[in-house]
């Protein structure tokens, strides 16, 4: 298991030397997606959520908004509720969510992780105002490679959101340790939301989501997500003294059949060599060579399934849009 790399509010300059040093070196070149989260990052990643092509943000947003009644009409009402939501970013679909639960019994905590400082203080500062009566407690956290301990009174019922296809960005295994870490404490009732994005067409079944329209949503004209996936680069400039021509990378979004995920890369346009003045050495690219930088993966309603069962939880319901791209998935710990 790596170290904590979130210190104090920001992830430690060892740790992005470490990933960079490993990653680079390593065969094909790979860096890791939490490299992406720095303050301009984050920023563009915001902006990534309201393009057009993009879709998954919106149809969750949809979803929350349609659905959380229903969502929300499995608790508890005697007992309150603690929400504890991964990677929550500034939080603003999951407001929806807790007003439909608030509405339904006695008082609810909020507790959202999060590497980002600047995201979390968004979502205290705007679900602070618009929900006073919200007890809300960020923990500012790498989950993926801790378990934080969590101020929860034992008789809360418990519920575990993790939006936003997020689970996709990781190995299976990961993801499913994850989950597990991050419920070890929750009882028969509780639950887990799952929000994911659904695998092209499968014999026509499902949906009638093509290739096309997956790849678009990772390489939108306006260019935004190629800035994100450059912004590792310009981070490794101004973090580590590498001296990227940011120009002479240019952002590929894969379809990968095989893992059904979609990969990030950034293609080198011609041989080079690079200088990281804080690893003192070089690193050698080949023209056409790819720096992988993430897998999005794309699941089949009954890979959702299983994801909720391997977490420890027996699957209760989706909902789903009307082509069937997207979907959330509830389950409940019996
Ligand atoms: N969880 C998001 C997804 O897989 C993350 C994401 C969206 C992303 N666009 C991206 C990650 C572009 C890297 C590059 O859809």
């Amino acid at each position: 298991m790596r170290e904590l790399r979130v210190i104090g509010e920001t992830v430690s300059g060892e740790a992005v030397a470490e990933a960079v040093r490993e990653g680079l070196l390593a065969c094909p070149k790979t860096l890791p997606p939490w490299l992406f989260y720095d303050e301009q990052g984050s920023a563009l990643f915001e902006k990534i959520t309201a393009l057009p092509e993009y879709y998954p943000t919106r149809m969750e947003r949809e979803l929350l908004h349609r659905h959380a009644r229903e969502i929300a009409a499995g608790r508890d009402e005697l007992r309150p509720l603690s929400v504890v939501e991964l990677g929550a970013g500034s939080a603003q679909k999951t407001a929806l969510l807790l007003r439909a639960l608030d509405a339904e019994g006695c008082g609810i905590s909020y507790l959202p992780m999060d590497i980002s400082a600047t995201a979390l203080r968004e979502a205290e500062e705007q679900l602070g105002r618009d929900f006073p009566q919200l007890r809300l407690r960020p923990v500012l956290t790498d989950f993926t490679c801790e378990r934080p301990m969590l101020p929860i009174d034992a008789e809360d019922q418990r519920m575990l959101l993790w939006l936003g296809s997020s689970a996709g960005n990781f190995e299976m295994e990961d993801a499913v340790r994850i989950l597990r870490d991050a419920s070890t404490e929750m009882r028969e009732g509780d639950f887990l939301l799952l929000g994911l994005d659904g695998a092209p067409e499968a014999n026509g079944r499902e949906t009638d989501k093509q290739i096309s329209d997956l790849l678009r949503a990772y390489d939108d004209a306006a260019g935004v997500t190629a800035a994100f996936n450059r912004n590792l680069l310009k981070r490794m400039g101004r973090e580590l003294g590498a001296e990227f021509c940011v120009d002479q990378f240019e952002h590929e979004a894969r379809w990968n059949s095989r893992t059904s995920c979609v990969e990030m890369h950034l293609v080198s346009t011609m041989a080079q060599s690079v200088f990281v003045r804080e690893l003192e050495r070089w690193f050698h690219f080949q023209a056409g060579e790819s720096i992988h930088t993430e897998n999005s993966r794309k699941f089949a309603r009954d890979e959702a399934r299983a994801l909720v069962r391997a977490a420890g939880f027996s699957p209760v319901k989706s909902w789903h849009d009307a082509n069937g791209w997207y979907g959330l998935f509830l389950g409940q710990r019996v």
